[in-house]
């Protein structure tokens, strides 16, 4: 049985359709009650449901086999896995945002707010500018409202969250989508069963997007 990690919340509504599409139905996913696990022997798949920041724990570890994660979590959180596909869901991007008011002074020590903490080291790093990191795990667009830091790190999905709160984007720099991920050894070991499943994927994606 194949044991597949899946996000919890608004990513979680598209990959259900696009798995759906593919023949893995996980239709009782979207009871209204509190299971975290959908077995489907139809399919020989067990769906696992977790919090989007714990998918690649969950595979990295051999929890889950494979798992549907955002590439803004592979890029923090760096776990060892093979990352197999882009499915194109879940468009968002990686912005630096401040108050709509502010001019950056280079001679301070710039403070950033984020969840973000690895992507927003590595970020100023290549820019090479001295950076305090004040690690929020939420409503992180509050920090430069309070002054609690200059700027924040942030995926920007929409925008409204950015302009409800009258802050501004600074920079856009990664791109993020929802990948297609699976723990080394299962990729190993039950790597037909694998490949399959990303092949359907891709021919779904490729129908979807006409590429
Ligand atoms: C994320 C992110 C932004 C918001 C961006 O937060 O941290 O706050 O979504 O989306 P938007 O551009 O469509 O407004 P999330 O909703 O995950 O909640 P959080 O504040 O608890 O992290």
């Amino acid at each position: 049985m194949l044991n597949i990690a899946l996000p919890k919340g608004r990513l979680g509504d598209q990959v259900y359709a696009l798995l759906a599409q593919i023949g893995y139905d996980c239709g009782s996913i979207y009871e209204q009650n509190r299971k975290l696990v959908f077995e489907s022997k139809e399919n020989n798949v067990r769906y696992l449901l977790v919090k989007p920041s714990d998918v690649a724990i969950y595979v990295e570890h051999h929890a889950a086999d494979v798992g549907i994660v955002g590439k803004d979590i592979l890029a923090e959180s760096r776990p060892d896995v093979y990352e197999l596909l882009d499915l194109g869901l879940g468009k968002c991007r990686m912005c630096v945002a401040a108050k709509s008011d502010y001019m950056e002074d280079k001679d301070r020590t710039l403070r950033v707010a984020t969840k973000f903490v690895n992507i927003a080291k590595d970020h100023y790093a290549k820019l090479n500018r001295d950076i305090d990191i004040i690690k929020l795990n939420g409503s992180i667009e509050l920090a430069p409202i309070l002054g609690l830091s200059d700027v924040i790190v942030d995926i920007v999905e929409s925008g409204s969250t950015i302009r409800e709160n009258n802050l501004k984007i600074i920079e856009e720099f990664m791109p993020i989508s929802a990948r297609f991920i699976a723990n080394k050894t299962s990729f190993k070991f039950q790597n037909e069963t694998i490949r399959q499943m990303v092949d359907k994927l891709s021919m779904v994606l490729n129908q979807i997007e006409g590429r």
